[in-house]
């Protein structure tokens, strides 16, 4: 065997060499920027800032898409943003809220941009509103309730509180600043998931493109004097859950002046009927998959923030998942056109058990329990029939839960209605 002998001054060479070599490549790597991904911030946001615009200069694509929510009035067969005015297709609608703000101006909602121009022009403000009915309408919120508290913001009057607020809604009521992540903006939303044991900041990214969306999506009443903002959700998001709730903290907006019954105005819960096991809910699928579906723009892809109905373009909206847009549209057309004629049976029923109720109250003898049967009765059947009514999409989120809502809101008017003959011919039989 040959040994081959190197000799030690190329030894020292090459360690010099090599070692050279691997400060030369740390130095560089200690140059290079910190790595990033996808494009850098360009301007660095405040916190909680409320105007959108700011935000759009790094995100111009949402930010465009954000402002056509302005110009998108559409007119589904149930929906779109014009500003159709329910009272006049429905009539009926103005002897069930007799004697409420909503008998006098209730219109079809519209684009997130309009929310703060329509809530100031509806015919239901009045000296006495509550800020509170500013919640849902402003990016000028999140900052607000961090400065004051929410308790002090309910407090105040709406007209009190207008000069503090000047923008629609706005990246800040779904973001946090910089980072973009999707967050929990209404301080009414936390407190009711912590009543039912969960903590938003634990939910999956999918979860939240859902949960976003309860920030107002959502039913809540004003709780006591303050007019503190509530979600009944401690029971859980079924109707039969929520009435649990407001019956016992004994709640009502008003008293139906000819029935008598102490009633409750249902918001818009659309997140509670979604969520109470819909097909698509129990599937995973979430709120911004439907009505924020991804867009591509040359090679910059985005969620779109045209929020707006689903049927305008079904095709980006559905076709994500669906191969046969044509056939899911169709369904939604039969669902809602089912849903309306229930519904408006249900608004029949629950007219006849008011008339009833009116012309029993004005009998001298009628027997006082079973008519305060029948009013419990009118409560329950009302609350129900408007948690469909007031619910965005004509049954579309869960049809089975708002077919067997309807059907129960008219068993309960019906059964009311007999309730209040009944205490007639009691009361009369008990004069003789
Ligand atoms: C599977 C798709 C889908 C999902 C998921 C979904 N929606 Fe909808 N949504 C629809 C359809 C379809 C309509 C009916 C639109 C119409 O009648 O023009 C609708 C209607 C609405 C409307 C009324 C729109 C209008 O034009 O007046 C609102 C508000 C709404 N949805 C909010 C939500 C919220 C909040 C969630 C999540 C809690 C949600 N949606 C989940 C498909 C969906
Ligand atoms: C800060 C409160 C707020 C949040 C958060 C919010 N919305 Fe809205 N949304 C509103 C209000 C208020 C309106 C009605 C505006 C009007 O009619 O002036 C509205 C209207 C809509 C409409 C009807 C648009 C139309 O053209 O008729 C849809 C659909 C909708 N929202 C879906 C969503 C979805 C999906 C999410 C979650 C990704 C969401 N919204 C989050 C408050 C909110
Ligand atoms: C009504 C709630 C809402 C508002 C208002 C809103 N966003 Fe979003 N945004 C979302 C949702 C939901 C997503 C999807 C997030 C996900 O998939 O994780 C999203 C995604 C994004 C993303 C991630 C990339 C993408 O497109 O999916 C950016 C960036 C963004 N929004 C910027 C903005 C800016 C800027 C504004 C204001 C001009 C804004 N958003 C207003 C709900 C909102
Ligand atoms: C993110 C995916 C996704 C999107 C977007 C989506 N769907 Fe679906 N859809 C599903 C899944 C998953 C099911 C359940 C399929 C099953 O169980 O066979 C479903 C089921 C349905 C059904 C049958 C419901 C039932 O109870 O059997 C209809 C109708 C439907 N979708 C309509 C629509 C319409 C209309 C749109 C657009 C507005 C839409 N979907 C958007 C995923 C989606």
């Amino acid at each position: 065997m040959r040994k081959i002998s190197i000799p030690p001054i190329a030894i020292t060479l090459i360690i010099v060499v090599l070692a050279g070599l691997v400060v030369g490549l740390l130095l560089f790597i200690n140059n290079q920027p910190a790595p990033t991904r996808g494009v850098p911030p360009l301007a660095v946001i405040e916190a909680m800032e409320p105007v959108s615009e700011k935000w759009g200069v790094n995100f111009p694509n949402q930010y465009s898409t954000l402002l056509r929510t302005k110009t998108n009035n559409v007119r589904t067969a149930f929906g779109g943003s014009e500003k159709v005015d329910k009272l006049a297709v429905d009539p009926m609608l103005v002897e069930l809220f007799a004697g409420y703000p909503f008998s006098k101006g209730y219109e079809e909602d519209r684009g997130h941009l309009w929310s703060l121009e329509d809530v100031r022009t509806t015919p239901r403000l009045n000296d006495k509103t509550p800020g509170t009915c500013y919640s849902c309408k402003s990016s000028d919120n999140p900052r607000l309730w961090a400065e004051m508290g929410m308790a002090a913001y309910d407090a105040m009057k709406f007209t009190e509180l207008s000069p503090e607020i000047e923008q629609p809604i706005g990246c800040a009521n779904c973001h946090e600043a910089n980072t973009m992540r999707l967050i929990v903006t209404n301080p009414a939303l936390e407190e009711a998931l912590a009543a039912q044991g969960k903590d938003w900041k634990t939910f999956t990214r999918q979860e939240m493109r859902s949960v976003v969306c309860a920030n107002c999506h959502v039913e809540y009443y004003f709780k006591g004097d303050g007019k503190y903002l509530t979600f009944p959700w401690e029971g859980g998001v079924t109707i039969e859950a929520i009435e649990k709730y407001y019956d016992q903290v004994a709640f009502s907006d008003w008293e139906h002046p000819e029935s008598g019954a102490k009633l409750i105005k249902m918001q818009h819960p659309d997140y509670e009927l979604f969520s109470a096991g819909s097909t698509h809910y129990n599937a995973g699928v979430a709120c911004a998959d439907c009505h924020m579906p991804y867009t591509r723009d040359g090679a910059a892809k985005f969620s779109t923030h045209d929020v707006k109905s689903p049927l305008i373009e079904p095709g980006k909206s559905c076709g994500t998942c669906h191969t046969d847009v044509a056939y899911v549209t169709e369904r939604v057309n039969t669902i809602q056109q089912q849903v309306n004629t229930t519904m408006l049976n249900a608004e029949k029923a629950i007219i006849d058990a008011i008339q009833a109720i009116k012309l029993a109250g004005e009998q001298p003898g009628s027997d006082q329990a079973l008519l305060e049967e029948a009013r419990a009765l009118h409560r329950s059947a009302q609350l129900r029939w408007d948690f469909i009514a007031a619910e965005n999409s004509m049954g579309f989120h869960n049809p089975e839960e708002a077919l067997r809502i309807l059907a129960t809101a008219t068993d309960f008017a019906r059964q009311a209605q007999t309730k209040a003959i009944q205490s007639m011919a009691l009361g009369s039989t008990a004069k003789n």
